[in-house]
């Protein structure tokens, strides 16, 4: 079948990875550097697989991870990331107690049952309201009404929420406690969602249902939105990445922590370890700029010793001698990238990094010998990226792509009309002063003196993690229904490469027209 040979007429152009990044040895080469060819295809995009496994006992929908990073990370991302079949890592810039709260969070998130839902009081005014809307930028105006033991008194509907009403006091404007439909914790049952589904189709023109206890307190809110999105979502085809208690799984970084000696400090990693275990989490990942070190290296090595089944992610190296050192102190999956991230100086200021194929090669071909697996972390700036990284690695782990979603925690900034939220590194100032300096090796509370190697930036508001990763895990398959490739483990054994020109890269992008609409 000449359709599926390949002719040996591509081979001196396209070449596998095993000869062409040894050909390139002598040049750090990144996923501008270079292109994928097509081959032979029955794949169609829309069947294509993303599972993937990092550790056993970890396995994820899609190969998709958002960074431990405290513009990115905390409970709301992660909760959104493992919804659409991918892990979000919770950052260690808070305080542990806090770290534990965020996990829980994931833990014990029901899809469609906002447990916290934001409320109101009766004796605030209607522009209070207005003022918290704008403020936190809610899509929504309809809010439950408690008193200050947090016992339902009302739902203060949308249509008053109006400037027009603003010197008016909730109290005149509720809906009063017996005209709410509530259904108690008990009545919701195993599956709160389809009760609620049934509770809408029951009640013509109801969209909010509240959810009390025993004693009338509030404690969850479900909407008929969130609900249809729910049922859309069960026939979809990237399913939730759920524990085998079928909690949503949920990752949380920790460092290197020292004691005031300077010593590694063994009890205290492991207590919050041990702590975060016990609230449920499903991998920990030991985050610094610098893995192929003692002091990351011993990190695992306790943590390993405690823990003898409990995944663990550690890095980030860019050498196959950081990927067989992690390895062998019992690492199951390794963070890969220096100095690649989109508000990262370090090859600026410490002159040290690796262009991320360069790098994502090498430590593949030590991975695979040590049979763990590699996470792309950093730089990644579009779906073909993404695709490019997998043909190396198990999964890549995004800091700026999800910077910009109303799930991160990052600060909203307004800037003639356009909204924006804060980025910052990990190893900028403010972040390490927030506490990420033994990331990089510094004294918890850095000085001027020490130089950071990150940036704090802005990225535009994107809307949210759904959007964004649909947009993403289109490029994906796209990307190997050109490759003919079913699943993520043919993608990694088909992939061929070439390198690029500059005027090829020119030519890669919009060029010579006027752009009316991007591809988003
Ligand atoms: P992206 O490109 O996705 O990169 O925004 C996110 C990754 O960058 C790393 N990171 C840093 N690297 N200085 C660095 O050199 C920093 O301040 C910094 N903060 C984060 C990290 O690996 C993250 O996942």
């Amino acid at each position: 079948m000449a359709a599926t040979r390949i002719s040996s007429l591509d081979d001196p152009f396209y070449q596998s990875a095993d000869k062409f990044f040894p050909a390139n040895h002598n040049t750090g080469l990144t996923f501008d550097d270079i292109t994928l060819a097509t081959l032979y295809s029955e794949i169609l995009p829309r069947d294509t697989q993303l599972e993937t496994e990092l550790a056993d006992g970890l396995r994820l929908n899609i190969p998709v991870i958002s960074s431990d990073m405290d513009t990115v990370t905390e409970s709301r991302m992660a909760i959104a990331m493992a919804l659409n079949g991918g892990l979000g890592l919770i950052h260690y810039n808070l305080p542990e107690r806090d770290q534990l709260s965020e996990v829980s969070r994931v833990k014990h998130h029901v899809h469609g049952l906002i447990q916290d839902p934001i409320k109101v009081s009766a004796d605030q005014y209607i522009g209070d309201v207005l003022a918290l809307i704008e403020q936190k930028k809610f899509g929504f105006s309809t809010f439950p009404v408690v008193d200050e033991k947090g016992k339902l008194l009302g739902l203060l509907p949308g249509h008053v929420v109006k400037p027009r009403y603003a010197k008016r006091k909730v109290s005149e404007a509720l809906q009063p406690r017996a005209q709410v439909h509530t259904i108690t914790q008990k009545e919701l049952g195993k599956d709160p969602i389809a009760r609620a589904d049934r509770f809408f189709t029951e009640h013509l023109g109801i969209h909010k249902l509240l959810v009390v206890d025993d004693k009338d307190k509030l404690c969850g809110l479900v909407t008929l939105s969130d609900v249809e999105h729910i049922t859309q979502e069960r026939r979809a085809q990237f399913k939730p990445a759920r524990d085998a208690k079928f909690h949503l799984v949920c990752g949380a970084a920790v460092s290197a922590t020292r004691n005031a000696f300077g010593e590694l400090d063994r009890e205290r990693i492991l207590s919050h370890v041990g702590a975060l275990v016990d609230r449920g989490v499903d991998v920990i990942a030991v985050s610094t700029a610098h893995g192929h070190t003692k002091g990351v290296g011993d990190t695992v090595k306790v943590l390993r010793d405690a823990f003898p089944k409990l995944p663990l992610i550690a890095g980030n190296v860019t050498s196959a001698s950081g990927v067989e050192y992690l390895a062998d102190c019992g690492a199951n999956a390794i963070k890969v990238g220096q100095g690649p991230g989109s508000i990262c100086t370090t090859r600026i200021v410490a002159g040290v990094g690796i262009p991320q194929m360069t790098a994502l090669y090498v430590c593949s071909r030590a991975a695979a010998k040590k049979k763990v697996s590699i996470l792309a972390d950093g730089g990644i700036t579009k779906s073909g990226d993404i695709v490019k990284a997998l043909t190396l690695a198990e999964a890549v782990i995004c800091g700026g792509m999800f910077a910009g979603c109303t799930e991160s925690p990052g600060d909203v900034v307004e800037i003639s009309g356009k909204i924006y939220k804060q980025y910052r590194g990990m190893g900028s100032l403010a972040a390490m002063r927030a506490g990420s300096a033994a990331r990089y090796g510094h004294e918890k509370n850095p000085t001027q003196k020490v130089a950071a190697e990150g940036i704090e930036a802005l990225k535009e508001a994107c809307g949210s993690v759904d959007r964004v990763l649909a947009q993403l895990i289109g490029g994906i398959q796209s990307g190997m229904g050109y490759l003919g490739a079913a699943n993520l483990e043919q993608l990694r054994t088909r992939a061929r490469y070439i390198r690029v020109s500059s005027a090829g890269m020119r030519e890669a992008a919009p060029h010579d027209v006027v752009e009316l609409k991007t591809g988003h």
